[in-house]
């Protein structure tokens, strides 16, 4: 997408070496652009687990460039050993994205017991990773095409005027290598014409909403209201809201979606409301091993101060985090919730739109997510 007239990915490898991995660093948005190199195992690991970087898509594309420059550390002859090292460190930055894990067991099965020299090897490994940045990057721009046809959909009913989404937390651009999935639709809206205004849920406690949503749909030029995170649930019953479009980090096959906490809450009240509540995925999200998504869907518990605390610029424009609760008080954060597939209308995926249901997904994907 375009930052001040300039076409970036989310992450890329710094031409023509190919050696050192660059990002946009999402800590320093909304009030800064800065691109990042990443050159080791160890920075990709960090910018994962710290939230450089961050989004199911953008962590599985980091992940697999993650393994491409494992396999440039990697010894000679130990070429197998190192790789999986490297898989164990990447894969246990953050549980509930199953585009992390896919990414690395993708890289792990081009990648291992190969026999050729580990030059050849190490070609292989950078052909993979950018397979995948670029799969993901497809992907996302088909869902926008899919999705493009809900919203043309409501457009024609209500002639004139314009089509009202709410989204929770980013899954535009900046969460996936390019376009995004619950905001494609909305970016492919804007370019055919369709009216469209985007009310975007702040996303406490990261705020990934206020910081990261609001700022790329800004720079598309995508009209669109900050709300507090309670806002949802009123805006629907005053039909403020035409349709729900989230993303995900993990859906089981059955449909169940987990995606950032506050999710769930938007499904109930979209429900009781009577408005669609559609969630947005590529392949690589979902996970055909698991089927009952609040059983089973490993939830990130993160580091209490991001309740208890916030992070922003002040008038002065200093970025400064201060606290909102008493010094004492003890908070807990889980970092996502899993809404049961009864509550979502329909998947958005790269394929086409279908029920969230086992049999309707299977029809999508009868091959699982590496088919
Ligand atoms: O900032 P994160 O990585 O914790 O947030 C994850 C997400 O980006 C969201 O849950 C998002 O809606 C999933 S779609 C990329």
């Amino acid at each position: 997408m375009n930052i001040n007239g300039r076409h970036y990915r989310t992450i890329w490898l710094k031409e023509p070496e190919c050696r050192i991995v660059r990002i946009i660093n999402q800590l320093a948005l909304p009030f800064s652009f800065e691109i990042l190199d990443l050159r080791t195992v160890e920075d990709i690991r960090r910018a994962i687990k710290d939230m450089y970087v961050r989004g199911a898509g953008l962590i599985g594309a980091a992940a697999a460039f993650g393994m491409y420059l494992a396999a440039l550390e990697a010894g000679d002859g130990s070429f197998d050993a190192d790789l999986a090292a490297a898989a164990r460190i990447l894969k246990g930055t953050r549980p509930t994205a199953s585009n992390l894990a896919w990414a690395v067991d993708r890289m792990l099965a081009v990648l291992s017991g190969r026999t050729e020299p580990a030059a050849q090897k190490r070609e292989t490994a950078l052909r993979a990773a950018r397979e995948i940045a670029d799969g993901d990057a497809e992907e996302c721009k088909s869902i926008g095409l899919h999705g493009l046809e809900l919203l043309r959909d409501i457009a024609q009913k209500k002639p004139g005027e314009t089509v009202n989404v709410l989204t929770h937390c980013n899954a535009g651009w900046l969460a996936f290598v390019d376009y995004g999935s619950a905001l494609s639709p909305v970016y492919a809206a804007l370019d055919s014409g369709v009216k469209v205004h985007v009310w975007v849920d702040e996303t406490r406690p990261r705020n990934q909403g206020a910081s990261l949503t609001a700022w790329e749909l800004g720079h598309h030029g995508v009209d669109h209201d900050l709300v507090p995170d309670n806002a949802g649930g009123h805006l629907m019953q005053h039909g403020l809201v035409d349709l729900v479009i989230t993303g995900a980090d993990r859906v089981t096959r059955r449909g169940d979606a987990a995606n950032k906490i506050g999710t769930y809450l938007k499904a109930l009240a979209a429900r009781e409301n009577g408005v669609p509540f559609y969630v947005a995925l590529p392949s690589s999200t979902f996970d055909f091993s698991m089927k009952d998504g609040v059983a089973e869907i490993p939830i990130e518990e993160r580091d209490a101060t991001e309740v208890r605390c916030v992070t922003g610029m002040t008038g002065r424009g200093s970025l400064e985090t201060v606290r909102i609760c008493p010094d004492t008080t003890p908070a807990r954060n889980w970092g996502f919730d899993v809404t049961p597939a009864r509550y979502i209308t329909g998947l958005i995926t790269g394929r086409g739109i279908c029920a969230a249901s086992e049999k309707e997904i299977l029809k999508l994907y009868p091959g699982g997510n590496n088919g």
